[in-house]
C-alpha cells in the first residue's frame, strides 16, 4: 500500500526532440483551434491499491492502452478545458483554474470515478505550462490546456473501471470559430436533445459531446457554427450550445441566460460575465428562455442581441439562427455593442491587461 497522506509527485522528463523554433515561429502565423500540440503532456496513474502515483511531465505521445480498456466500451471519461495567457508585461497567467479543478472532481463524482486532489491537479497544469512556456503565443492566441481522465482498466463488465489515467495536454490557440471575431450562425436541434434530468448534463464528460455530434453535423449541413439545444423533456427551453453557454440581451439593457439546473454545463465564463454585468448594476435574469420566445423577441426587437461563451470560444455574438421551419436575425446580423463590451471586460482581465477585481487570475511563478 503506498502513503495515502504523501502528494503524489511528477517526474520531469524533458521532451529530447522538441519542435524546432522555426517550425513553431511558422505554425503560430496560422493558429486556429486545437489542431497544433506543445512538446509535452502530464500523465498520471491511479489504481485501487495505489490511488495517485507514477506522475510525469513527458514528451507528448500516444499511449498504449489495452483493447479492452473501458473507455473505448463504455466511455467513462471527463475533461476540462482553461487557457494560459502571456500579459503585455510578460507574466503568464490562467484563469479561475481552481473552478477548473473543482468542476473537473464534480464531473469525477457523476462519472463514478476517483477524484484527483485539485492541487495535484494544478500542479500538473504548473508544471507542464511552465515547462512548454514557449508554446503560448504571443497577441490574441492562448495556449488552450486539456486536462482529461479516462477509465484504463480491461475489462469488459459494466461497472467503474479499477485503473485511470489522467493527463493534460496543451495547444496553441488562436479563434475557436473560422470567422474569427464575425457574429456566428446557430442552428437550433429540436430533434436532438443533449442532456435529460437526471442525466450527465451538468459533467463536462466525453459522451455528452459524442451525443452532440449528429446535431452538429446537422448544423454545418445548415451552414451554421453551432448546435443549440432545447430541453430533453418539452422541447421547449433553449439549454445551452454543442460547447458554449448562451446570454440573450434585451432591449430595456437586462440579460437572460438559462439557469443551471443539472442538464447544462455550469460554464466558468457563464459565471464570470453574470458576476462582470452584476457588478455593473445590469439585471441578469437567470431564467428558463424559450424557442417561441426567442423568434419571438428576435421579431418584434425586444432582443437586441444574443452571444455564446466559453472557455475556447470566448465570447461570441450571434448573428443568424436557423431552424427547420426557417430563421430569423437578431439585430442587424452582426455583433452587438453589449457584447463587444462585455467580452472586452472579460478578455482584459484574462489577459492581465487591467485589474481583478475579484481575484481571478493566477500567476504561474517562475515563468
Ligand atoms: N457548455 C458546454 C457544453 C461546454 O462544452 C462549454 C465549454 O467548456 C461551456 C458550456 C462553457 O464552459 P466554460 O465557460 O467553463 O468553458
Ligand atoms: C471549452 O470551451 O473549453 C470546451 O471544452 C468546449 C469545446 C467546444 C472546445
Amino acid at each position: 500500500m503506498s502513503d495515502a497522506s504523501a502528494k503524489p509527485e511528477f517526474t520531469i522528463k524533458p521532451n529530447a526532440n522538441p519542435m524546432p523554433e522555426a517550425d513553431r515561429l511558422e505554425a503560430f502565423k496560422a493558429l486556429g483551434f486545437g489542431t497544433l500540440f506543445s512538446d509535452h503532456m502530464a500523465v498520471m496513474h491511479w489504481n485501487v491499491v495505489k490511488g495517485w502515483h507514477s506522475g510525469e511531465i513527458t514528451a507528448r505521445g500516444p499511449f498504449a492502452i489495452d483493447p479492452a480498456a473501458a473507455v473505448l466500451h463504455y466511455a467513462q471519461e471527463i475533461f476540462e478545458g482553461m487557457k494560459a495567457y502571456r500579459t503585455p508585461d510578460g507574466r503568464v497567467v490562467l484563469f479561475r483554474p481552481e473552478e477548473n479543478a473543482r468542476r473537473f472532481n464534480e464531473s469525477a463524482r457523476r462519472m463514478a470515478m476517483p477524484e484527483i486532489p485539485e492541487e495535484v491537479f494544478m500542479e500538473a497544469i504548473d508544471r507542464l505550462v511552465t515547462i512548454d512556456a514557449k508554446w503560448i503565443p504571443e497577441g490574441e492566441g492562448s495556449l488552450y490546456l486539456r486536462p482529461f481522465m479516462f477509465a484504463s482498466e480491461a475489462f469488459l463488465g459494466v461497472r467503474p473501471a479499477r485503473d485511470y489515467i489522467f493527463c493534460v495536454i496543451a495547444s496553441p490557440v488562436g479563434p475557436y470559430f473560422k470567422g474569427g471575431a464575425k457574429a456566428v450562425k446557430i442552428w437550433v436541434s429540436e430533434h436532438y436533445t443533449r442532456a435529460a434530468p437526471g442525466g450527465t448534463g451538468a459533467a463536462k464528460c466525453g459522451g455528452n459531446y459524442a451525443a452532440s455530434l449528429i446535431a452538429q453535423q446537422e448544423a454545418v449541413e445548415h451552414g451554421c457554427d453551432q448546435v443549440a439545444f432545447l430541453d430533453a423533456a418539452e422541447h421547449k427551453w433553449l439549454e445551452e450550445l454543442g460547447g458554449m453557454n448562451v446570454f440573450f440581451v434585451m432591449e430595456d439593457g437586462s440579460l437572460v441566460t438559462p439557469p443551471l439546473g443539472g442538464t447544462i454545463l455550469p460554464g466558468i465564463t457563464r459565471n464570470s460575465l453574470v458576476t462582470l454585468l452584476k457588478d455593473q448594476g445590469i439585471t441578469v435574469h437567470e431564467r428558463p428562455y424559450s424557442f417561441a420566445e426567442w423568434q419571438a423577441d428576435a421579431t418584434s426587437g425586444r432582443l437586441k442581441e444574443a452571444f455564446a461563451c466559453g472557455t475556447a470560444a470566448v465570447v461570441a455574438g450571434i448573428g443568424e439562427v436557423k431552424f427547420s421551419g426557417g430563421g430569423f436575425t437578431i439585430g442587424n446580423g452582426e455583433t452587438g455593442p453589449t457584447t463587444l463590451k462585455i467580452r472586452e471586460q472579460l478578455v482584459s482581465i484574462q489577459r492581465g491587461q487591467t485589474n481583478d477585481p475579484h481575484g481571478w487570475v493566477r500567476q504561474i511563478a517562475g515563468i
